[in-house]
């Protein structure tokens, strides 16, 4: 399979062809995207949330970030690997640098994403001119939840409309390759994916964006938190494991399992003779 370049990002949006983008956090996720021709394969920061337990992304550190992408490198080549920069790892253009160096070298990433507007746009044009292709994020942030006093859909008014779009210009200009709109108003997403140049990705931003991301484990119905309006369940793989573990359980309790012959392994009666 063809690797996809930021170049194939380009011609899938000059195409109107819908961008494909999943998160994984393991092997076996990664290698699933792999075979099904993902686009962009993203180590979001939300496998803080849906992988190690922690209450939002802001708990989860560099180090954890990098230890979850090198497993997904080694089940991914063909989709752009992306890494979310983890909470205050990019507070400056130095410190940004250091630590997107750090996920591209030790993490084999290819790309990095990064939360914020106008505000992180000397940290964005700082990674671009050194090599390091960026992905924005506007629109809800996660990582701000905190300061932001919850999740909430964005740019629902005027202002607040002009705001994310003056954000997602600035990103652009400061060589963003392609810009994720999250939570925010599906009419306003389709202005501003018209209004650039770059690949928007829709999460919770409706169809007209250049393509859709979805964190795996919401569209697998892996774990049981918090369902926001815009996941969709492609699949019930929580319950199903469910199941499967109460069948374990109760198959080791009632010593139907395991089974002689089918589930183990048969000593010679000579030999078991001779050893008795
Ligand atoms: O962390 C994440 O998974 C993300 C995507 C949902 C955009 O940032
Ligand atoms: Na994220």
């Amino acid at each position: 399979r063809k690797k996809v370049t930021i170049q194939r990002l380009f011609t899938l949006r000059a195409q109107s062809t819908p961008i494909t983008v999943l998160t994984a956090y393991d092997y076996p996720t990664a290698q699933r995207t792999e075979r099904h021709n993902v686009d962009i394969c993203l180590v979001g920061d939300s496998l803080a949330q849906v992988c190690l337990g922690y209450p939002s992304t802001t708990r989860l550190t560099l180090s954890e970030m990098v230890h979850h992408c090198k497993a997904v490198a080694r089940g991914a080549s063909s989709p752009l690997l992306v890494a979310d920069m983890p909470f205050g790892t990019y507070p400056s253009p130095e410190d940004a640098v250091r630590n997107a160096v750090w996920l591209v070298q030790e993490g084999r990433m290819e790309a990095v994403k990064l939360e914020g507007g106008v505000e992180i746009v000397p940290v964005v044009r700082a990674l671009t001119s050194l090599g390091i292709p960026t992905m924005a994020h506007v629109g809800l942030l996660p990582q701000r939840h905190t300061a932001f006093s919850g999740y909430r859909v964005q740019g629902r008014d005027a202002n607040a409309a002009y705001a994310v779009l003056a954000d997602a210009r600035a990103l652009q200009a400061a060589g963003a390759f392609s810009i994720v709109l999250e939570a925010v108003p599906h009419a306003l997403a389709g202005y501003i994916t018209a209004k650039l140049d770059i690949p928007t990705i829709g999460i919770g931003a409706g169809p007209a964006c250049s393509g859709q991301v979805l964190v795996c484990d919401d569209a697998l119905g892996t774990w049981s938190g918090h369902k926001a309006k815009f996941v969709r369940r492609f699949a019930q793989v929580g319950a199903h494991a469910d199941q499967g573990v109460a069948e374990y359980v109760k198959a080791v309790r009632d010593r139907s399992f395991p089974s002689i012959p089918q589930e183990t392994y048969e000593i010679p009666e000579d030999e078991w003779n001779k050893f008795l």
